[in-house]
């Protein structure tokens, strides 16, 4: 267990892998295992609140998870409105929500929910839980490109305003500090085009638990590894 504050990262990212293997494992349809890895979500993202992590960012639904089985998107989604309709929750729990990815494409019942829940939590600073649906890290850039032309086409600044700070306020993660440690549960070593731009310095901690199967004991672990790395941000 970390006591010391200034050891744990500003910001954890989890890529929720696995899901599935662990339904199949049991003999179980697919979308058992996203049910079960929602429930991993929850005791996990309350565990980093308990230990004072402040920012958050877990990889629920990518912009290439559109071609699975319908059954499995559905479920998916299904997991995602259960999920804003524990509004309440929040407010008590004093966590800021902010969702990453395109929501165009979402209904517009579902896209107000989601603007509400930012807008009402905008004010908490005790965690900012960041969940990204729709989310892919590439189009992330190229959106963020296009609102700075939009900028520029709108005078409100030059091209040589151009740096990466203003860049990065303008990336879905907007105001938030770049993810100091990056977890993947389910055995796979890859980045997934999950937060491209903000792991540029990140740890990365790989584990073959599938993510249902990940606990708060595990995070610890992950936490531990992390605490004892040397960063050197390029330095020496
Ligand atoms: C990847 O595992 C996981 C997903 C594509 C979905 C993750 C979604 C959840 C954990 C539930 C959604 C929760 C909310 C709050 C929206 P996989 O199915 O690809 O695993 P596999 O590699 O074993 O097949």
């Amino acid at each position: 267990m970390i006591t010391d504050k200034s050891d744990l990262p500003s910001h954890t990212a989890f890529i929720m892998d696995g899901n599935g293997r662990w339904a199949v494992k049991r003999g179980l349809p697919r979308k058992m295992g996203h049910r079960e890895g929602a429930k991993t979500f929850r005791k996990i993202a309350r565990h980093c609140k308990d230990i004072g992590i402040k920012y958050v960012t877990f990889y629920a639904f990518s912009t290439e998870n559109w071609k699975r089985p319908k059954e499995e998107v559905d479920e998916i989604m299904r997991l995602f409105g259960e999920y804003l309709e524990e509004a309440e929750d929040f407010r008590k729990d004093k966590t800021r929500l902010i969702f990453l990815g395109d929501r165009s494409v979402f209904d517009e019942k579902l896209r107000g929910k989601m603007t509400e829940l930012e807008q009402a939590s905008s004010e908490f600073d005790e965690m900012t839980l960041m969940l990204a649906m729709n989310y892919g890290g590439r189009s992330e850039i190229v959106h963020a490109a296009k609102s700075a032309a939009e900028m520029i086409s709108n005078k409100e600044i030059e091209v040589k305003d151009i740096d990466e700070s203003l860049f990065s306020s303008l990336l879905y993660t907007g105001g938030a500090p770049d993810t100091d440690l990056l977890i993947r549960p389910g055995g796979e070593q890859r980045i997934s085009n999950f937060l491209i731009w903000q792991s540029a310095y990140a740890e990365f901690y790989f584990t073959d638990t599938l993510w249902p199967d990940f606990t708060p004991k595990e995070l610890d672990k992950a936490l531990e590894e992390y605490a004892s790395r040397n960063r050197r941000f390029g330095g020496v």
